[in-house]
């Protein structure tokens, strides 16, 4: 069988998506062909619905598409639903599936690619956007001690926290909140690192913890902000974006190919 696939973005010109899912084709021995589509800003839909008359299995939605992508599917997995955001379809027949695989990526990039175990631990998200969302199932998931949310606007930190109450312990404050705490894993899920800024937190906090940006393709100011304040560990969103990849992968085709070793070639 030959699979259709495709990343819708805007812009869309250095996704590394066609990279990583071909690199995955070659190691399971499917046939895909994997394009770059970039969707006019206010119309997602008819691009998606063209790729679809198209004989389309699926395909990747990323900035600044996945609520329309959420809106466009006709069927939720969990993931999808908890997240209210769609970074993956699979077309099945009439049915256009909505999944989220950005949360789990995030998972296994800390759990198999950087070997961190996050049952008990306590982490600390910086943003409460949807890309903290997104994430917040499977880290809760994943049983950790607690989930604190910092948000520049505290009142969307609280109404996060309050929403996922129910799925594991979690709090929100404001960034100006952020204090001293110990704290063992650091997220930067805001959108600052794109605008080449670092979320405003009071100084000293990462000490030892392990700092996590969600972006990737250049050091950050929180991952400088990370070496200067001592933490133990520092990664960027690489993993996370072949790990979410793989997800996708086997949604898709059902094999999961290797992950680890497609980041490891990207990282050479
Ligand atoms: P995304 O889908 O990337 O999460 P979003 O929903 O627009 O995008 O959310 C962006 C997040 O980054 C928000 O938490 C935002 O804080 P506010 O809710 O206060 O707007 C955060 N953010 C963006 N720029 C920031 C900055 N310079 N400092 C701190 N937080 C920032």
């Amino acid at each position: 069988m030959m699979y259709k696939f495709a990343v819708f973005g805007n812009p869309i010109k250095h996704s590394l998506s066609p990279n990583i899912h071909t690199q995955f084709a070659q190691q399971t021995g499917f046939e895909v062909s994997y394009d770059k589509i970039l969707a006019p800003i206010d119309d997602f839909s008819s691009s998606a619905q063209e790729f679809i008359n198209q004989g389309a299995n699926g395909f990747n939605i990323t900035v600044p598409f996945k609520l329309d992508a959420f809106k466009f599917a006709n069927e939720f997995t969990l993931n999808a639903k908890t997240a209210g955001a769609v970074n993956t379809i699979k077309i099945e027949q009439d049915k256009i599936i909505g999944e989220n695989t950005d949360g789990i990526g995030l998972v296994n990039d800390l759990t198999h690619n950087l070997g961190i175990e996050l049952k008990d631990k306590v982490i600390l998200i910086l943003g409460a956007g949807g890309t903290t969302q997104g994430i917040l199932l499977s880290l809760l998931k994943q049983q950790p001690n607690r989930v604190m949310i910092a948000n520049r606007t505290t009142a969307k930190a609280i109404k996060l926290a309050k929403d996922f109450a129910e799925l594991g312990k979690t709090c929100g404050f404001g960034l100006d909140k952020v204090k001293h705490n110990s704290v063992d894993i650091i997220i930067n899920a805001t959108s600052a690192s794109l605008d080449g800024k670092m979320p405003d937190i009071a100084y000293g906090v990462a000490n030892d913890a392990i700092c996590y940006d969600l972006m990737y393709g250049k050091q950050t100011p929180f991952m400088d902000w990370a070496t200067t304040n001592h933490s133990s560990m520092i990664s960027d969103g690489l993993g996370m974006l072949v790990e979410q990849a793989a997800t996708s992968f086997e949604f898709w085709t059902g094999v999961k190919p290797n992950a680890k070793q497609v980041l490891s070639n990207l990282r050479r």
